[in-house]
C-alpha cells in the first residue's frame, strides 16, 4: 500500500517553508486513465468545472523530444492534471520514476489519481518548482528528463472562486498556493501606484499601465477592490473605448500581470531553469512549453546560452575563452502547434516549445 509522507505542515508560504516541503512518495499499480488537460489563458474555459479539461498541449511534439526510455527518471515540473506526466509515466515503466512537482494542492490529489495507475515510481513535490529542485539537488537526484508546461492549469482558470478570471466575477485570488499570503486582492490594495503601473507593464506588456495603476489607486480610495468584476470595471474605466474594443479583452493582459506577480512566476522560472539543467545527466533532456513572451524569452536565452561555444572575437587566430557548448539544441525555433490541435484547443494558440540535450562535459555537439 502506498503511503503519503507530509513532511512539513500547511499554511506556511513557501518562502517561509523554504525547501522543506510537502511531498508525497507513491508506486503505482498497473492498469491506464484518460486524463485529457492541459493549461489555459485567463477567462478562456467552462465555468465552473475543469469539465473543459483536454489533450495536454504539444503532448506529441513534447514527448517526440523527451523520448522516455524504460527506466530513466523524469522530473515534470509543473505536474498540474497530469496530462504529459501520464503519457511519460506510461514510457517511463514499471523500473522508471517519475518526480512530480505542483504548488496546487489540487494538483497533488490529480497526482494521487494517476499514482494508482501508473507502474512506474512516482513521488509528488507539492512546492513551487525552484524550491523543489533545490530540494532533489540536495538529495543528489539524477534525472534524464526534465520538463516545464508553463503558466495555469485548465483546472486553474475553471474553477472559479480562485479568481484567475476576468470572465467570471469571484474573489480576487489568483494564487497556485492558495497558502501563499499575496493573493491579487492584497496585490491590488497595498501595492503603490508605480509599482502596480510597472507590473502591469512588464508583466503584461499592457499598454495602458500607467492609467489603469491610476484608476485603481482612485477606486480602492473609495472602497476596496475584492472581486475580479471590480477589477475588470476599474480597468475598463482607464482604457479608451477605441482600444478596449481592439485585441481581446481589455482584461487580458492586467489579469496576466497580476497572475505572473501573485504568482512570481518569472523569478522562479529564471531560478528554476538552471538547477533543472544541473540535475540532468549526461545526455538528459531539458525541454519547456512556455505560453507569452516573458517566459519564451527566458528559456529561449537560458538554452541558447548553455548551446554557444567559443565566444572569442572573430579575429583571434586561436580560442582563448576554452569555453565549449554545454547543450545541442533540440529545436533550433521553436515548436508551435499544428494547425489542427489550435483547431480543437484554441487555448494551445500561443504554445512555444523549446528542448535541448545537454552534452558529456567537453564534447562537441554534433550537429
Ligand atoms: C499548464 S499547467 C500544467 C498542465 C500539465 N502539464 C498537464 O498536462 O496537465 C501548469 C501547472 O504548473 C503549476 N505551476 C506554475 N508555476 C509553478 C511553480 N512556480 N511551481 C510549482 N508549480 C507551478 C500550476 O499550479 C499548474 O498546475
Amino acid at each position: 500500500m502506498s503511503t503519503m509522507l507530509l513532511e512539513l505542515g500547511e499554511g506556511r508560504r513557501p518562502e517561509d517553508r523554504g525547501p522543506e516541503l510537502a511531498r508525497g512518495r507513491r508506486r503505482g499499480g498497473g492498469g491506464r486513465g484518460a486524463s485529457r488537460t492541459g493549461r489555459a489563458p485567463a477567462g478562456a474555459g467552462v465555468a465552473g468545472s475543469s469539465a473543459a479539461a483536454h489533450t495536454p498541449v504539444l503532448a506529441g511534439e513534447l514527448l517526440g523530444l523527451l523520448d522516455p526510455q524504460a527506466g530513466q527518471t523524469a522530473i515534470d515540473c509543473t505536474f498540474g492534471d497530469g496530462g504529459h506526466a501520464r503519457l511519460v509515466a506510461e514510457r517511463l515503466g514499471s523500473s522508471g520514476t517519475l518526480v512530480a512537482i505542483d504548488r496546487d494542492p489540487l494538483a497533488e490529489e490529480r497526482f494521487q489519481a494517476l499514482a494508482t495507475q501508473a507502474s512506474c515510481s512516482m513521488r509528488f513535490i507539492r512546492a513551487g518548482y525552484a524550491e523543489a529542485l533545490e530540494l532533489l539537488a540536495r538529495e543528489g537526484l539524477r534525472a534524464d528528463i526534465a520538463y516545464f508546461d508553463l503558466g495555469m492549469s485548465s483546472m486553474q482558470v475553471d474553477t472559479r472562486e480562485r479568481g484567475f478570471s476576468y470572465s467570471y466575477d469571484a474573489p480576487l485570488d489568483m494564487r497556485m498556493d492558495p497558502a501563499q499570503e499575496l493573493s491579487a486582492r492584497e496585490l491590488v490594495a497595498e501595492w503603490d501606484e508605480r509599482r502596480l503601473a510597472h507590473a502591469l507593464r512588464d508583466y503584461g506588456e499592457e499598454r495602458h499601465a500607467g492609467a489603469i495603476a491610476r484608476a485603481i489607486v482612485r477606486r480602492r480610495a473609495q472602497a476596496p477592490i475584492e472581486t475580479t468584476l471590480e477589477l475588470v470595471e476599474t480597468i475598463n474605466s482607464a482604457i479608451p473605448a477605441p482600444a478596449r474594443f481592439a485585441g481581446g479583452h481589455p482584461a487580458k493582459r492586467s489579469f496576466q500581470a497580476l497572475r505572473i506577480a501573485v504568482n512570481d512566476e518569472l523569478g522562479q522560472l529564471e531560478r528554476a531553469l538552471p538547477l533543472a539543467w544541473a540535475l540532468l545527466r549526461d545526455g538528459g533532456v531539458l525541454a519547456a512549453i512556455s505560453f507569452h513572451s516573458l517566459e519564451d524569452r527566458r528559456v529561449k536565452h537560458f538554452l541558447g546560452e548553455r548551446a554557444r561555444g567559443c565566444i572569442c572575437p572573430p579575429d583571434l587566430p586561436v580560442c582563448a575563452c576554452g569555453r565549449v557548448p554545454q547543450a545541442t539544441l533540440l529545436t533550433r525555433r521553436s515548436t508551435v502547434p499544428s494547425a489542427a490541435e489550435v483547431a480543437e484547443n484554441p487555448r494551445a494558440g500561443s504554445a512555444r516549445l523549446r528542448a535541448a540535450r545537454k552534452l558529456p562535459a567537453a564534447q562537441e555537439p554534433s550537429a
